[in-house]
């Protein structure tokens, strides 16, 4: 179900056609997940591998993110192993791990973690941080900025924060970024599975962030494919 997408790009350069993934299973990949959650378990369990790796990296290069934050919501956090982790390493951290309902009700409990089922383009729980790992690149400007602007309403003014973990691609092809050419795979991938979705540049990063109201954010790398984007209100 994963490999038809790609038998079917020519229908993004139709006048009248659809992404891939929908013109090869009728719907889009997140109504196809809520009506087959056997395989919704199996892409959570994928997830997850690249979770365990990536979120001990944040925590160890990029420690600041957490400063002075006591509640960390994770927005399509899937499984909940990120809050898992991190509450673990951070243990004065409450942590939410937020994801539709069919996702967060097989998900297994973590000390500190507390699962809340809902959808993101609706509301978002309150906290310090939201967490928002892998989920931006699934979708194209104008829903992510409305996820974006959903953020801000969940934090606080003062001192509240989102920590957005994507891939940042670089504008000008630098050979010098290792992780170039995984990040261009996955910029093809979010073509083939998402309706919308895409890898972003920083000049593209700069327009959603703003656009969706932020003042101000940090880049920093974790040496992964991924980047940390810190964005305050
Ligand atoms: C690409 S996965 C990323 C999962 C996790 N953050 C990670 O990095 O391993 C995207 C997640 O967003 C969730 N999601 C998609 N649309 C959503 C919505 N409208 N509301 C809540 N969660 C949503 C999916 O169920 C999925 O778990």
């Amino acid at each position: 179900m994963m490999l038809s997408p790609w038998f079917n790009l020519s229908s993004l350069v139709l006048s009248n056609g659809s992404a891939p993934f929908d013109k090869a299973h009728g719907k889009d990949l997140w109504s196809y997940s809520a009506e087959n959650l056997g395989h919704s378990e199996i892409f959570n369990e994928a997830m997850a591998n690249d979770t365990r790796l990536c979120v001990p990296r944040i925590i160890e290069r990029c420690a600041e993110a957490f400063d002075g934050v006591n509640t960390v919501v994770d927005v399509g956090g899937g499984n909940g192993i990120a809050m898992g982790v991190l509450v673990k390493a951070c243990p004065w951290i409450k942590a939410i791990n937020f994801d539709f309902p069919h996702v967060v009700s097989v998900a297994k409990t973590y000390d500190g973690v507390e699962h809340v089922g809902g959808d993101m383009f609706s509301s978002i729980p309150k906290a310090d941080a939201v967490f928002l790992k892998w989920i931006l690149h699934a979708w194209g400007d104008k829903e992510s900025i409305k996820i974006l602007r959903k953020c801000r309403e969940a934090i606080p003014k003062e001192n509240g924060r989102v920590i957005i973990v994507d891939a940042v691609i670089d504008e000008f092809g630098n050979n010098e970024d290792r992780f170039k050419d995984v990040k261009l795979m996955i910029d093809m991938v979010m073509m083939a599975q998402t309706t919308t979705g895409k890898e972003r540049t920083l000049k593209e990063w700069d327009y959603v962030i703003k656009e969706a109201g932020f003042s101000r954010y940090t880049v920093k790398s974790i040496h992964a494919m991924q980047s940390v984007i810190m964005v305050f209100p």
